[in-house]
């Protein structure tokens, strides 16, 4: 069994774009700009973009954080939105999720200038990635694929398993395993799926991504197997200082001695996420997405 270190991919990434960053500013030209919005106190969501806050840093982006508190209007925050649309200083933005109940997550998300939308949550880009066209491809899913790739893993031909259908990662992780080049036989699995341990046992790659702590165990997952663990439930702790630590989807006790190669919650697919989020605001700036 070996442990996929997400950790030190994110960190060979960061230091990539770092690179990129200052051959961008040797030419003369200003540092790619990333902004976020962050709405309310949600603890998860502050500490996710803070994260972002400092990753930008890491790598010489210029970043704003634009705060608002959770009983901001829908039409505030979309002002807002369209004003970083116009502004050409900023290269990408975020809203971060979720977000208060009174403010519909879809008009946000549609608001969003897909030239902008480094999430790639918007339906142009999602579209885009279904079409097999450049577009910004949602942050989890991309890293997910970053890993498969440095890591070397054979994905042609493979029988790959999914759990979970949501916009931001189950969904767009059916269609990038399934794209041509990398060519996995997918089966996206969800909430109302019939026997869902044989299609895992028959899985040689399985992505959990349903935000149920430890939902995926020992006997589910077949001899060799890859894991990939995307979940990150904040459970309460008394060993750490925060008085939270995350719990994947998977039992990891369990499940890793099975496998050739697994992610561990924390340090597999978290940390590629910031990262992921880095690179499509550089490409955004580099205009080459969109050009
Ligand atoms: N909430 C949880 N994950 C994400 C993410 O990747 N982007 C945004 N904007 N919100 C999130």
């Amino acid at each position: 069994m070996e442990l996929i270190d997400g950790k030190e991919i994110a960190a060979i990434l960061k230091s990539e774009i770092a690179e990129e960053v200052d051959a961008i500013m040797a030419s003369g030209k200003r540092a790619p700009h990333l902004a976020a919005i962050l709405v309310g106190h949600d603890g998860g969501s502050e500490t996710y973009v803070a994260a972002k806050v400092k990753a930008c840093e890491f790598v010489g982006f210029e970043s704003t954080l634009i705060r608002f508190e959770s009983s901001v209007s829908e039409e505030e925050l979309l002002d807002c939105i369209r004003s970083l649309n116009n502004n050409s200083g900023i290269d990408g933005f975020i809203v971060q999720l979720p977000l208060p109940k009174h403010i519909s997550e879809e008009k946000v998300i549609e608001t969003i200038d897909p030239q902008k939308d480094v999430d790639g949550f918007h339906p142009v880009n999602v579209g885009r990635v279904v079409a097999g066209m450049p577009a910004f491809v949602s942050a989890t899913p991309f890293g997910i694929m970053e890993l498969l790739r440095r890591y070397k893993i054979e994905t042609s031909g493979k029988n790959c398993v999914v759990i979970g259908r949501s916009n931001i990662v189950g969904r767009p992780m059916s269609i990038l395993l399934s794209q041509k080049g990398v060519d996995c036989t997918v089966t996206l699995c969800h909430s109302r799926t019939k026997n869902l341990r044989e299609f895992c046992l028959n899985a040689d790659i399985i992505v959990a991504a349903l935000g149920m702590p430890e939902f995926l165990t020992g006997d589910m997952v077949k001899e060799g197997a890859v894991v990939i663990d995307v979940g990150t439930t904040r459970v309460p702790s008394v060993q750490t200082k925060s008085g939270f630590k995350l719990k994947g989807d998977v039992k990891f006790d369990e499940v890793a001695p099975k496998c050739s190669f697994i992610t561990p919650v924390p340090g597999g697919v978290g940390p590629m996420t910031i990262a992921s989020l880095l690179y499509n605001t550089l490409l955004s700036s580099q205009h080459k997405i969109y050009q």
